[in-house]
């Protein structure tokens, strides 16, 4: 099958790789000539575990290209829309603009197929609303091309496995049966493994498949915010949030997944795509049925104010001049992405307010360098932990867990340590002399 995929961020890349790895002829676009550049010499433009073989592959077999020249998605059946859907400037809602432009570029350069109508397949995250108009556009158009909206459910950090054995694939039909099957057609063909492995296939109409998404990182953003507002109940009376998770965990009904607490979510999807949800609420006049998210995401920023606090008492009062050592920058471990990440964030207002910071992160370090010149960035953690009169572990990268407690301390001017996501064992860190202080988490006997 002959693709294109428009949009070659996260999504896009991914996507577009996967895709060449099942057997298609994959074109994928871009305007931004660097990332592109990158992409077509099979190097990822960011850091994604297992993600660099699958492009390096495509790429040499010839079977995945990547150009800036729209008119390249001319021959495709199938044209993914994977670009990005921020938060708007000024307001919740998301931006639009690159979903539109998508639209516009496969109705000035696709071409009709001779095998049936183009499949026009959506990825990106949208408000509910989102696919009928497309649809309605495409028609107007006189294009003959069925509309699909099809959510993508991918972690950073395990991307590719996302993408070629999802939990489940959702197909967002229109509700002519006739167009409907042709686009269930097309796409199993182009999901032929996935279906072959019998993963779940789920066939629903437009608003359902749009509100899937939005729904599942509605769950997962409260899920989170929900163990963290249970460890600022820890705090407050002497109970361990992680003890606490792990005990409710252990009811099937409940899981003990995402149920980590500390200084909270953040990244280019979870934030962004609960404020998109409650503008869109609003605007369909059910704003009150999602009135908790903004608990959710309060609870959230909390967290970082709840650091920071911390870190000023920890350090006698006033941070002027004290040494921070940050351990992580990213908004999670095996990413280099530091949007909206709430360790950046912290390491920022600790340097606002008169710290001396030292940072590093494995992964994301460039970024930050290029974002935040202000902050003193270095290689190692050994470097970082140098004199540090305070160490904030922010993001749980593996290195950082494996970290010695007793090597640390020699290199400290005084141990003392917040543990911001609650990953080191609490006991050693004490034992080894450290002030040792988790998110809601006590290092008390039991
Ligand atoms: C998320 C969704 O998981 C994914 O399905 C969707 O397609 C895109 O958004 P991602 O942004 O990659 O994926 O990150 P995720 O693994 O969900 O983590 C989000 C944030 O929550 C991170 O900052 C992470 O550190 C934080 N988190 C996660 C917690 O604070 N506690 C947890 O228990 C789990």
């Amino acid at each position: 099958m002959r693709i294109s995929v428009i949009g070659c961020g996260y999504l896009g890349a991914v996507h577009a790789a996967c895709m060449a790895d099942f057997g298609h002829e994959v074109v994928g676009v871009d305007i931004d000539q660097t990332k592109i550049d990158r992409l077509a010499a099979g190097v990822p433009s960011f850091h994604e575990p297992g993600l660099e073989p699958v492009l390096r592959k495509g790429v040499e077999s010839g079977a995945l290209t990547f150009t800036t020249d729209k008119s390249a998605i001319g021959d495709a059946r199938v044209h993914f829309i994977a670009v990005g859907t921020p938060q708007g400037g000024g307001s919740y809602a998301a931006d639009m603009s690159y979903v539109w432009t998508a639209v516009d570029d496969i109705l000035a350069h696709a071409r009709p197929h001779a095998d049936g109508p183009l499949v026009i397949v959506g990825k990106s995250t949208v408000p509910v609303g989102t696919a009928q108009a497309i649809a309605d556009r495409v028609a107007e158009a006189g294009l003959d091309a069925v509309v699909v909206w099809n959510p993508e459910f991918l972690r950073e950090g395990f991307a590719v496995q996302d993408t070629q054995a999802p939990d489940r694939v959702v197909y967002g039909l229109p509700d002519d049966v006739l167009a409907g099957d042709t686009g269930r057609a097309v796409l199993d063909e182009v999901y032929a493994p996935i279906i072959a492995a019998g993963i779940p296939r789920l066939l629903v109409n437009y608003a359902t498949a749009e509100l899937v998404k939005v729904a599942a990182n509605s769950f997962l953003a409260t899920k989170i915010s929900f163990i963290n507002s249970m460890a600022e109940l820890c705090d407050a009376s002497g109970a361990d949030v992680t003890r606490l998770a792990e005990a409710i965990g252990h009811d099937e009904r409940i899981g003990p997944k995402f149920l980590q607490a500390g200084i909270g979510f953040g990244g280019g999807c979870l934030p962004k795509d609960i404020r998109a949800f409650m503008a869109r609420a609003g605007e369909l006049g059910v704003d009150q049925s999602l009135t908790f998210l903004r608990e959710v995401d309060s609870i959230n920023m909390r967290r970082r104010d709840h650091a920071v606090d911390l870190a000023t008492s920890m350090a006698g009062g006033r941070l002027v001049g004290v040494k921070v050592a940050v351990l992580g920058l990213t908004f999670k471990p095996d990413s280099d992405d530091v949007r909206d990440s709430p360790a950046l964030d912290i390491a920022g207002r600790l340097w606002g307010r008169g710290a001396n910071v030292v940072a590093t992160d494995p992964a994301g370090a460039a970024a930050v360098r290029s974002q935040r010149p202000d902050l003193h960035i270095v290689d190692t953690a050994d470097e970082a932990l140098e004199g540090a009169d305070l160490v904030m572990l922010l993001t749980a990268w593996k290195d950082y867990l494996a970290i010695d407690p007793a090597h640390a301390k020699s290199l400290v001017a005084t141990p003392r340590i917040i543990d911001g996501r609650n990953v080191l064992d609490a006991h050693a860190w004490a034992d080894a002399g450290w002030d040792y202080r988790g998110m809601g988490r006590t290092a008390s006997t039991w």
